[in-house]
């Protein structure tokens, strides 16, 4: 019974901070956009659970020393290939572009530390 107040008030709440206009994700840039589509129409089979070990969207842990290594360096293994990671992720029909933003729109989803 408890329990079952307990559980609407957090509903509640969380209701309440959504409809809150102030807490609402800015809008992605027209590039990272365009990333976006990229990431969720193709990387994601990897990297939204992280098969063979591909760094999970947004996970700080798994992509702190990466991001470290600069965005240039991810891009150029997003291009060429990096271990398991296939070239342009298996689909050479991406451009140069298509490839630099996905990448830029991963590295936007992993939380500042
Ligand atoms: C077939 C599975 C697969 C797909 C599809 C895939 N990746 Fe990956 N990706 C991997 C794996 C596995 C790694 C980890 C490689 C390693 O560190 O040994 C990785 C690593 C990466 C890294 C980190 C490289 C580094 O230097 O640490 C980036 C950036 C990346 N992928 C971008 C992408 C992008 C962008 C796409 C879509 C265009 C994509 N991946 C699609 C499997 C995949």
């Amino acid at each position: 019974m408890l329990r079952t107040i307990l559980i609407s008030l957090l509903c509640g709440t969380v209701l309440t901070a959504c409809s809150d206009e102030s807490a609402a994700p800015a809008p992605l840039s027209p590039a990272l956009e365009q990333g976006k589509a990229v990431v969720q129409g193709l990387c994601i089979n990897c990297h939204g659970q992280g098969i063979n070990n591909a760094p999970i969207l947004g996970n700080p842990k798994m992509w702190e020393k990466r991001i470290a290594q600069g965005e240039e360096v991810l891009i150029g293994h997003a291009l060429n290939g990096f271990n398991m990671m296939p070239p342009r992720g298996g689909n050479p029909a991406l451009t140069d572009e298509q490839i630099q933003r996905a990448v830029q729109y991963m590295i936007s989803l992993v939380p500042a530390s």
